[in-house]
């Protein structure tokens, strides 16, 4: 298996519970825009989500959707997920385990599917797009929500993502994300949203448990960028500790 892929499962295997609590992951509006998206609720659809961590956007579907598939890479993200969907009392939801760029379903059996604040970690960001509208009827949405870079700030913050968490493959630009999506074939792809979260730095490496030698390195290259690109990625609010601006879209596209 690539290299990634084995740090993903390292990783998540270290700070799964982290995600499950986060509140970027468990609240963020754009559960919300998702649900919205998938209209009439409840509908009769079938949902895949890929890459689905601890279960947050598969929780959202199930409220909408006949029955999700939660997809992951990392067992123990899945066991976390699970186990929350017992808590919870949602029984609409099925797991299963494999790799976005190689999805185990049959051609054309989801009406919908997601994939959510994952994507940056496939190595082939593509293969995985083209899997997802395989697996979708004709006509059937994929649902992306991802961060994206500032074109001048691509190399920067890709740097200091994977000092943050080795796991991380790349953030793309919005346009990069929009080609990948096109180049997988879907035919239209639209990009529905862009909006801001700022993380408190801090916050951001302990979610990660990023081992100080990592953040100091990676606090050093946010601090020694050119001006224009500090502008670009870091918040210094008066009162409080410095915060690293995620910059979030979300797209549709359609197959
Ligand atoms: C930040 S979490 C996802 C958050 C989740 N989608 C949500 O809405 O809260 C990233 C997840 O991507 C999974 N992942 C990374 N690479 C993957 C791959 N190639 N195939 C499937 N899952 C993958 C990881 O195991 C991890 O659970």
């Amino acid at each position: 298996m690539d290299n990634t892929k084995e740090k993903v499962k390292k990783q998540f295997e270290h700070a799964g519970r982290n995600y499950r609590d986060s509140a970027i992951h468990a609240k963020g509006r754009d559960l919300e825009w998702i649900a919205e998206e998938i209209g009439r609720c409840p509908s009769p659809l079938l949902a895949l989500d890929i890459a689905t961590g601890a279960g947050h956007t598969a929780f959202a579907l199930s409220r909408c959707v006949r029955r999700v598939v939660g997809y992951d890479l990392t067992p123990e993200m899945l066991r976390i997920a699970a186990k929350e969907a017992e808590q919870r009392g949602i029984d609409n939801v099925t797991w299963a385990e494999g790799d976005a760029e190689r999805l185990p379903f049959p051609d054309r059996l989801f009406d919908v599917v997601t994939c959510r604040i994952a994507a940056h970690h496939f190595p082939r960001a593509e293969r995985a797009f083209a899997e997802a509208r395989r697996v979708l009827v004709p006509g059937g949405r994929m649902i992306l929500v991802d961060n994206y870079v500032p074109e001048e700030a691509d190399e920067l913050l890709n740097r200091v993502e994977t000092l943050r968490d080795p796991s991380h493959f790349r953030v793309r630009t919005l346009s990069g994300w929009t080609r990948l999506l096109r180049n997988a074939g879907f035919s239209t792809v639209t990009v529905l949203r862009k909006w801001e979260t700022p993380v408190v730095l801090e916050e951001w490496f302990q979610r990660a448990k990023t081992p100080a030698h990592r953040q100091e390195e990676a606090l050093r290259t946010l601090r020694e960028a050119p001006q224009p690109t500090r502008e670009l990625l870091l918040l210094h609010p008066p009162a409080g500790p410095a915060q690293l601006i995620l910059r979030k879209g979300m797209w549709i596209a359609v197959r």
